[in-house]
């Protein structure tokens, strides 16, 4: 099995659910207070998550508009942050972890707002003839064991190869906002799926009549994570979809381009022990930040002031 040494985040989106926040600021970029008590764009947890995971690349395609921010905020220390050695070493510490996290960050522009397979696409050359982990830049995740979600899904990979997308249990309300699959169990990796049907943003009656995974309860499905390890043959799924001009509500989709991988076999899913929060809609990104809150440093602090609180609505 080849080691995963590259990732690529997508941050690339209008956040058009997250307006008028987004007006100025990527989505990617809003802010979460982390569970080390630290204040970060969201899309620094994931650059964290995979490099603290062992990945060595990290590809983040960006638009026009935030490129420049994106690119500053993961770029080399300014002279003032460099000076605060002696008399602000919290700030220089941060500043210099930034650093080592940005040194392996690198950014791909996409210029028009044509769809995260198309997003995905324009990262070819980043990724070239290997295997890599994907995230979908606008979630947090969230492990519940002591290994990230990636190392999770990474042990997984070791034994599945082929493509595997991590799967979150998702209540049938929910899913026409996400991408959706179902499949078979393995015989001898029963917690694993081979996947054998998948679906943009179903209907809820889309998903019931050919979404349904029998061993989940009536009424749940398995939506995407956020996290997938593709081979490098997706990007020729993804060259042939956007050649054949196949685009769904006016984009090139992602799941069009898995769903000709699935065609060819050694398709897998897995759940995680973990969340992921989906910070492009205001519900998730609430979640998002009392989750973090929850499991952080104040989360004592945090979980008292709450009870203080009692039944207070305002
Ligand atoms: C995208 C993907 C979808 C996935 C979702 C998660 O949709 O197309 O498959 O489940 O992210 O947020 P978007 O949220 O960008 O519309």
């Amino acid at each position: 099995m080849r080691r995963i040494r590259k990732a690529l985040i997508t941050a690339a989106g209008r956040g058009t659910r997250q307006f008028p926040a987004t007006r100025t600021l990527q989505k990617e970029m809003l802010p979460v207070v982390d569970r080390d008590g630290i204040t970060k764009p969201a899309l620094q947890l994931l650059v964290e998550e995979a490099v603290e995971s062992g990945v060595e690349q990290v590809g983040i395609v960006v638009n026009p508009e935030s490129e420049a921010v994106i690119r500053a905020y993961f770029g080399a220390l300014t002279p003032e942050e460099a000076r605060w050695e002696n008399d602000k070493h919290w700030l220089y510490q941060q500043a210099e972890y930034l650093q080592h996290l940005g040194e392996r960050v690198v950014t791909i522009v996409q210029q028009e707002p044509l769809g995260l397979g198309h997003a995905v696409y324009l990262a070819r050359e980043f990724v070239g003839e290997e295997p890599f982990v994907m995230y979908l830049g606008d979630h947090v995740l969230l492990s519940h064991t002591e290994k990230r979600c990636t190392e999770q899904v990474l042990e997984i990979y070791a034994r599945t190869g082929g493509t595997l997308s991590a799967v979150r249990r998702t209540p049938e309300e929910r899913v026409p906002l996400y991408g959706t699959l179902s499949g078979e169990p393995l015989a001898e990796m029963p917690h694993v799926l081979q996947v054998t049907a998948m679906r943009e943003k179903p209907t809820i009656e889309e998903a019931r009549a050919h979404l349904r995974v029998p061993t989940l309860p009536e009424g749940t499905y398995y939506c995407f994570f956020g996290i997938n390890l593709f081979p490098p043959q997706l990007f020729e799924c993804l060259e042939r979809m956007i050649a054949e001009g196949r685009r769904m509500r006016g984009e090139f989709q992602l799941t069009t381009a898995q769903q000709m991988l699935m065609e060819q076999g050694n398709y897998y899913a897995c759940e995680v022990m973990g969340e992921a929060l989906d910070i492009g809609i205001p519900q998730g990104y609430l979640e998002a930040q009392v989750a973090l809150g929850l499991a952080g440093t104040y989360g004592g602090d945090l979980r008292q002031w709450v009870r203080g609180r009692g039944g207070r609505s305002g």
